[in-house]
């Protein structure tokens, strides 16, 4: 295992704010996350694409970088087995390269492998949680790797049980994914529609790319951490309330609810396009906030009060962040 001390934060987080991280511990396998014992565990962290440090931080941080990927097959059906330290969008890349589909939606996701459960990453119609069969997990605690299959994983939306009660309990250190020789296209989201049922795989992977590429910044010139809050679910009644006087309202209805899109609120609210102090929201898609030359988080927080309060004022819905907040003590920071 490798240990790194006063790390820039930069090269740790998209969002790239100017803090330092004490201690950056990478480990290569099994054998070096069992060189931790308790009572206090790091920070595990993947590529640091969903994760903003609001401070320098104390607590040590953990990287996993173990990438290997192996595959059982039979005539219609491969099982992947990736590990957590494996680049997500190369593992999109190759799945495509070997006619495999599955993952072509997720297409340009930022992350690691290991990141995509804990928040059941998504888009363009696909989650994580469609194609996951397990979830391989080392316990602190247990000091072991647990298979935990899918059905008990507690998937839903951007949410999992790794970021309920075994947050903090161990690290994901790999994934079982089901993939399919068949076509298996996914074309109902605005963009994949108007493709032809027979698209190919290597089309709908291309398309999303263009997709992702006209709405979304790269991090890479203007840091962000992808969507900042989640699109919040609302009764049926609070939505059919705001939609009267909103008529231009977009509602998806869900099992619990309507889920109306952050975006269009934040938009609403005024905030498209707006820059202040240095953090601001992206003009082609609101709900990315920019890191536009931050020198430390106030100004960013302040941002995420202005906005939760007026939308909140306008609409009476509470916005929840989507990315990972930490403080100093690597302790999530809870927005009020
Ligand atoms: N919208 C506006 N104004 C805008 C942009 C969007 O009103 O300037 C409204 C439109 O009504 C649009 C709707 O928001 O139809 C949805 O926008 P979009 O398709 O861009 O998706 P999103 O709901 O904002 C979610 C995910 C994204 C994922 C896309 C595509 C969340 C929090 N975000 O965004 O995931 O790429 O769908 O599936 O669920 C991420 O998690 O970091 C992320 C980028």
């Amino acid at each position: 295992m490798q240990l790194l001390c006063q790390q820039a934060a930069e090269q740790y987080s998209s969002f790239r704010l100017p803090y330092q991280l004490d201690q950056v511990f990478l480990a290569a396998d099994i054998a070096d996350l069992k060189q931790f014992s308790g009572p206090d565990y790091p920070t595990v962290l993947g590529e640091g694409t969903n994760t903003i440090f609001l401070a320098t931080q104390h607590k040590p941080v953990l990287r996993y970088l173990a990438k290997a990927k192996s595959q059982h097959t039979d005539t219609d059906h491969v099982l992947l087995h990736v590990e957590a330290g494996h680049n997500w969008h190369q593992l999109v890349n190759w799945t495509i390269e070997q006619q495999l589909w599955g993952l072509e939606n997720l297409a340009l996701i930022p992350g690691s492998v290991g990141a995509a459960p804990v928040q059941n990453i998504g888009a363009y119609g696909v989650e994580l949680s469609d194609r996951c069969s397990y979830v391989d997990f080392y316990d602190w605690q247990r000091r072991e790797v647990v298979r935990i299959p899918a059905s008990e994983c507690q998937f839903a939306y951007r949410d999992s049980i790794f970021k309920q009660q075994l947050q903090g309990r161990g690290v994901i250190v790999a994934l079982g994914l089901t993939l399919s020789r068949q076509p298996l296209p996914v074309l109902n989201y605005p963009g994949l529609k108007e493709l032809p049922k027979t698209a190919s795989l290597q089309q709908i992977f291309e398309t999303v790319i263009q997709i992702r590429q006209s709405k979304l910044p790269d991090y890479r010139q203007l840091p962000n951490c992808g969507s900042f809050f989640k699109n919040p679910v609302i009764t049926e009644r609070q939505f059919q309330l705001i939609h009267n006087n909103y008529p231009t309202l977009p509602g998806y209805p869900q099992a619990d609810g309507v889920k109306v899109p952050a975006a269009w609120l934040i938009e609403q609210a005024g905030f498209k396009g707006v820059v202040v102090d240095n953090v601001g929201c992206y003009q082609k898609q609101p709900l990315v906030i920019v890191n536009y030359g931050l020198v430390d988080s106030a100004p960013l927080l302040a941002l995420i009060a202005t906005i939760r309060s007026t939308v909140l004022q306008r609409f009476a819905i509470e916005l929840e962040p989507e990315v990972r907040l930490l403080n100093g003590a690597g302790k999530h920071h809870v927005p009020t």
